[in-house]
C-alpha cells in the first residue's frame, strides 16, 4: 500500500486510539519527534486497517521493539515492512514469509561515487557506467531500493553489506519469493518490494481471526 502522509496539521492524533494502534510500542512515541509523527502513526494505522480489515485478523499493536529493529506485530507471525520518503509513505503486510519495501527518491546522491562503491557488485557498476547521467541515477535509485528492501525484509537494515548482494542473484534465489518494482505513481522515486520466505524460527502466533 502507497500514499501520501498527511501533512502534521491534518493529523488526527487521538492518544486513546494511538495506545489501541501501537500497543506496547506506545512507550516510543515519547521519544519520536514530533516531525515524525505523521508518518510513524500513518504507516502503523495502515498496517491496522490491512490487518483487521482485509485479512481479518485481531490486533494487538505492535511489539516494543528499539529504533533499527523491524517491526514486529504483537501476538501475530503476519510480517509487516514500512518505509518513507518525502511525503510518500509505502507499508507491506504478509501472512507467510517475510516482507520489506523500500521508496527511494531519484536524487544526486545517487550519482556519489562513495554511494555507488556501496551499493553495486563489479557487475553492476560496469552496468551503471553503460548508462547515460539520469538513465543511471535512476537505475541506481532502483537498485538501492530493491536491495533496501530486500535487507529490510530480513531485518538486517543497512548492516548487510549491499556489494555483496547481487540483485540477479536475488532473483534466482529460491528462498526469494518475489523482488518486484512497482510503478511508484510518483515521478522521481522508486519503490521495491522483497518477499522471502520465513526464518523456521519465527514463533506461531496465538491470535488467528477477528473475534
Ligand atoms: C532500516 C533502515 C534500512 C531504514 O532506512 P531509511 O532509508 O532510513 O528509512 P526507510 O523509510 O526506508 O525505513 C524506515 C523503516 O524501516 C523499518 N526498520 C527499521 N529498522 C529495520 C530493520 N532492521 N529491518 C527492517 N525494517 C526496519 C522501520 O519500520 C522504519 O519505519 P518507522 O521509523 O516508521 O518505524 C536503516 O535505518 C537501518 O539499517 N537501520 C538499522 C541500523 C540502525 O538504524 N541503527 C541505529 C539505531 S538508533
Amino acid at each position: 500500500m502507497m500514499g501520501r502522509i498527511p501533512a502534521r496539521d491534518d493529523l488526527d492524533h487521538d492518544p486513546e486510539d494511538a495506545a489501541h494502534l501501537l500497543g506496547a510500542d506506545a512507550a516510543a512515541l515519547g521519544s519520536l519527534p514530533e516531525s515524525r509523527l505523521p508518518s510513524y502513526l500513518t504507516a502503523r494505522r495502515w498496517v491496522r486497517d490491512i490487518v483487521t480489515v482485509r485479512l481479518r485478523r485481531a490486533w494487538r499493536g505492535f511489539e516494543a521493539t528499539p529504533r533499527g529493529v523491524k517491526p514486529r506485530l504483537e501476538g501475530s507471525t503476519l510480517d509487516v515492512s514500512i518505509a518513507h520518503a518525502g511525503d510518500r509513505l509505502v507499508v507491506g503486510v504478509v501472512e507467510h514469509g517475510l516482507i520489506g519495501v523500500d521508496i527511494e527518491l531519484v536524487a544526486p546522491v545517487f550519482d556519489q561515487p562513495a554511494l555507488v562503491r556501496r551499493l553495486c557488485t563489479p557487475a553492476e557498476r560496469r552496468h551503471a557506467d553503460g548508462l547515460e547521467a539520469a538513465g543511471r541515477r535512476a537505475w541506481l535509485t532502483q537498485l538501492w531500493a530493491v536491495k533496501e528492501s530486500y535487507a529490510k525484509a530480513v531485518g538486517a537494515g543497512l548492516a548487510l553489506d549491499f556489494r555483496q548482494l547481487a540483485v540477479a542473484d536475488l532473483r534466482r534465489n529460491d528462498a526469494v519469493r518475489g523482488v518486484l518494482t512497482p510503478a511508484s505513481g510518483v515521478p522521481h522515486a522508486r519503490i521495491a518490494v522483497s518477499w522471502v520466505a520465513a526464518a523456521p524460527s519465527r514463533p506461531p502466533s496465538s491470535v488467528r481471526t477477528t473475534a
